[in-house]
């Protein structure tokens, strides 16, 4: 009984076996055709593992993890600071776009990294000397939501709080020293205390002092550096039950990356003393990594800036492409990057392929590029295309991350004003070989001249637009579900597992259209979060 068991087992095994191809023989057996996302499908695995707990944390680097394998494109209607602290938050990276001033740049860099979650850096504070009727004033002009503020000097040190309760009409011709409760009497916290973990520094203080439910957070000197609210605390940490754990540097503060343009002389020779100061810039203020981002990486002049870069920044991590080649990737790896950007033309405003005739459908770019990372030990990074989490999770069997522009340039977190047509809500998104792209700066990655105006360059993106989509936690929340839920399929308990496991199979045209929702009408009942 137990042998006929054995040999339908071993049957099983091997009727699977031959249809269910790994890469290697996969993607071999599909030559010459090269294969994208919708072309394959995976197949399902005997799983142990549930969606829930699979995890989804990857490595850029040695130095440089992130519990979520995401990152949003450097584009220039897609990354700025308040993408980038999304996605930290989220457990992931942004990379800030350079279609911006260098000397914006780095401040983009340093909102980033200075942003702590939770606590307000800046807060609305109020002067002893101004009277209670100007404070309601304040507040009504401003439509602030809260009346309690803290009250600090001329220069800047706290000399008192003034509560809600004492905001009051009643009051309002009294001055704000009569009625605040004076500095002697204010519990606070020290800013070094609270610089390592503010949140939890924070719920500790509201446990020990009963009935506080403001920290104000003061330096040695006693100037008011921030504030934290009790409320804001619960929420976090309610949140962070159920919420992936953001993505942090060695000292608790957000990751963050730069992309960096191959800067030339007006002779076309590399500008090296402006690349090397810039980056000396973006890493005074801590940045984790950089990305040289061009359109055709595998040229000299992207393998000079990344081993200019490496020669003068031993331990930064480099990201470099974009290739679709072996050689690429063994080119850009030897010249010092950590992690090779993959993808010529397959992104949603991308006209490469139809411009230039040149480019690779990403699976095929991916599995090739892969033979090249694995003798090298560097990361892959599949960069465009992809449009549903499933596409995610299938470029996650042959990369160790995705970079995203479309599904995130709807988010209200990606720069630029949102646009009302016909009753829908549109955001502009664009690409950076766009005519309007490049003339802002981003000709130099399609190795272009932006003054060039001798002769007409060739755009290799369009302008588009992407409906609204609500925020990043939402979109993140709905792709990262979908990626635990493909690792669950194939029993893989972690991204590694997930490599490993992978079995693919093609599909056909009829497939494709039995893969989407067919024969119904479909009923939304979503509520919008825009
Ligand atoms: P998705 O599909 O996520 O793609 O919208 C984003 C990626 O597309 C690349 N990109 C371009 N490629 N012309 C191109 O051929 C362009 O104008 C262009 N702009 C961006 C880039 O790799 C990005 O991450």
């Amino acid at each position: 009984m137990t042998k006929v068991a054995t040999n339908s087992a071993a049957v099983a095994a091997q009727a699977d076996a031959e249809f269910y191809l790994p890469a290697d023989a996969f993607f071999r057996a599909n030559l010459p055709t090269a294969l994208t996302f919708d072309d394959v499908s995976l197949a399902t695995l005997y799983s142990a593992i549930l969606p829930k707990d699979a995890d989804t944390s990857t490595a850029l680097s040695e130095s440089l993890r992130l519990q979520i394998p995401v990152i949003s494109s450097d584009m220039d209607t897609v990354t700025e600071s308040r993408m980038a602290i999304a996605m930290a938050l989220n457990g992931g990276l942004g990379l800030i776009h350079y279609n911006m001033p260098a000397k914006e740049q780095v401040k983009e860099v340093a909102r980033v990294k200075r942003h702590i979650h939770g606590l307000i850096q800046d807060p609305i504070a109020v002067a002893p000397d101004q009277l209670v009727g100007d404070l309601l004033a304040l507040i009504e002009a401003k439509r602030f939501a809260f009346s309690t503020f803290p009250v600090v000097d001329r220069a800047g040190k706290l000399v008192g709080l003034i509560s809600g309760n004492v905001v009051k009409d009643r009051y309002k011709t009294k001055s704000v020293a009569d009625v605040m409760t004076p500095r002697a009497q204010l519990i606070t916290e020290t800013k070094r205390a609270a610089a390592k973990d503010p949140i939890r520094t924070a719920d500790a203080f509201f446990t020990r002092n009963v009935g506080i439910n403001k920290m104000l957070v003061v330096d040695d000197d006693d100037r008011l550096h921030g504030l934290i609210t009790a409320s804001d605390v619960e929420r976090i940490t309610a949140e962070s039950k159920s919420r992936r754990k953001p993505a942090r540097d060695e000292e608790f503060r957000l990751v963050v990356g730069a992309a960096l343009s191959p800067v030339r002389k007006p002779d076309g020779s590399l500008d090296r003393d402006k690349i090397v100061e810039h980056v000396g810039h973006l890493v005074d203020e801590q940045v984790d990594c950089v990305a040289v981002s061009t359109a055709h990486g595998h040229t000299a002049g992207v393998g000079d800036v990344v081993k200019l870069v490496r020669g003068a920044f031993k331990d930064l991590t480099i990201v470099a492409g974009n290739v679709t080649s072996a050689s690429g990737v063994a080119f850009l790896a030897d010249s010092g990057a950590n992690a090779i950007k993959i993808g010529q033309g397959p992104g949603s405003i991308c006209t490469t392929r139809i411009v230039a005739g040149v480019g690779i459908p990403q699976l095929t770019a991916l599995f090739v590029a892969g033979a090249a990372a694995r003798k090298t030990g560097v990361k892959l990074i599949a960069d465009g295309g992809i449009t549903k989490s499933g596409d995610i999770v299938k470029a996650l069997t042959l990369a160790d991350a995705v970079i995203l522009g479309g599904l995130l340039a709807g988010c209200r977190e990606a720069p630029g004003e949102i646009l009302e047509i016909n009753g829908k809500v549109y955001k502009q998104y664009r690409g950076m070989g766009s005519h309007a792209a490049m003339k802002a700066g981003s000709a130099a990655r399609y190795g272009h001249d932006k003054n060039d105006a001798t002769r007409k360059v060739a755009a290799e993106g369009i302008e588009a637009l992407k409906e609204v989509s609500g925020s990043v936690d939402d979109v993140l929340a709905n792709l990262i579900g979908g990626v635990q839920s493909g690792m669950g399929y194939l029993g893989a308990a972690n991204l590694p597992d997930l490599r490993t496991k992978a079995r693919y199979i093609r599909v056909s045209p009829a497939g494709q259209k039995e893969a989407a929702p067919h024969d119904v009408i479909e009923v939304s009942t979503r509520t919008s979060s825009a």
